[in-house]
């Protein structure tokens, strides 16, 4: 792809592909840095005061991505020979290269759920490790909102009982959050609430809320702490990166709220995909910005190609299943050319 077509492109394959605002860009110039190694970068520490605050966590790690932080999650809260329970179309199992069992000697134990998203009667008979020669089943692995499972939420009711459940068979929780941002604004759920959940949580601000960079790991000081040393170990210990932490801190209080335009977005596309004979999408299952619909007689690598040519991108999530993610750099002049271009379908 050429340099001129990937400026003009409309790209709704990711939310991750937004770019720097002429204002972010300002406010990393300014902010002020020091080293982080060092524990010195002010930018830094003040991110890592203000989300962890946010949801109630007594302390913050910022890191370059969220498979690092994802990883530093599992890492504080588990030993070699544990394991970890998760959705099958969780992301720390597909698509973080098989990092707990390299990383932490973790295995992994799958459960079918409901759009990413798992239940206590999903989880009934999971939980091992009475005897030697089992596993040890430590770790409960939430994905809010799901990305593979299409952007689905999890309510308060949902979450307290996952919660019980975790409790009464000893086990921790992880919460990746990657984009717990668009959850909030969906469900209205308060970030302090997730807080109570979760033991560890992992959230990003390089998704929707359009930092070119970054995500946090939130939890006690002292899992910080010893997270803080294995991101030394791997690799992501940085310096003067309070430029990126001042572009996380302008993406959280300027972004945020543009988060609900993305999820408005997404159910216009979706009914006019609903009216379509050569479609079919799931409109009670959309809940934000990630929109999933099956394309019946082509394939959907056939459709992306052929939406392509209208300079309209998306990616394939399955032989007929397409993603749209929608995002804040999408302009009112862009929307009406998707719309025009599904319409005219
Ligand atoms: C749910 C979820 N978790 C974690 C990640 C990993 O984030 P990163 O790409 O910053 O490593 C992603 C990335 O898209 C994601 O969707």
């Amino acid at each position: 792809m050429t340099e001129k077509q990937r400026i003009k492109m409309i790209d709704l394959r990711s939310d991750t592909v937004t770019k720097p605002t002429p204002l972010m860009l300002k406010a990393m110039m300014e902010a002020p840095v020091g080293d982080d190694v060092f524990n010195e970068d002010p930018s830094v520490q003040a991110l890592e005061e203000r989300v962890s605050t946010l949801f109630g966590m007594d302390a913050g790690l910022f890191v370059p991505s969220g498979t690092m932080s994802n990883q530093l999650g599992i890492k504080v809260l588990t030993e070699p020979g544990d394991e970890l329970l998760i959705d099958e179309k969780g992301h720390i199992y597909n698509y973080e290269t098989a990092g707990v069992g390299v990383l932490s000697g973790v295995q992994i134990q799958t459960i079918a759920g409901e759009r990413g998203k798992l239940n206590p009667d999903l989880l009934a008979n999971t939980v091992r490790g009475a005897f030697d020669w089992e596993p040890k089943t430590k770790v409960l692995c939430l994905e809010n909102t799901t990305n593979k499972g299409g952007g689905a939420c999890y309510s308060k009711e949902e979450l307290i009982a996952l919660k019980k459940f975790a409790d009464d068979h000893n086990l921790m929780v992880h919460l990746d959050g990657a984009r717990i941002w668009n959850a909030m604004i969906a469900t209205g759920i308060e970030a302090s609430f997730f807080g109570n959940i979760a033991d560890t949580i992992s959230v990003c601000f390089s998704k929707g809320l359009g930092a070119p960079v970054g995500s946090m790991l939130l939890s006690t000081k002292e899992r910080i702490a010893k997270a803080r040393r294995f991101r030394k170990m791997w690799g992501g210990g940085m310096r003067q990166v309070g430029i990126l932490a001042a572009a996380a801190d302008h993406a959280l209080t300027h972004h945020y709220e543009l988060l609900k335009t993305d999820h408005d977005r997404a159910r216009q596309l979706a009914e006019v995909i609903n009216s379509k004979e050569q479609f079919s999408v799931d409109l009670d299952s959309l809940e934000t910005n990630i929109l999933l619909f099956d394309t019946k007689e082509e394939s959907a690598m056939e459709f992306i190609e052929k939406m392509s040519a209208h300079d309209i991108h998306m990616i394939p999530f399955g032989p007929n299943t397409v993603r749209v993610t929608f995002h804040f750099q999408i302009s009112e002049a862009e929307m009406d050319v998707i719309m025009q271009a599904f319409n005219a379908l």
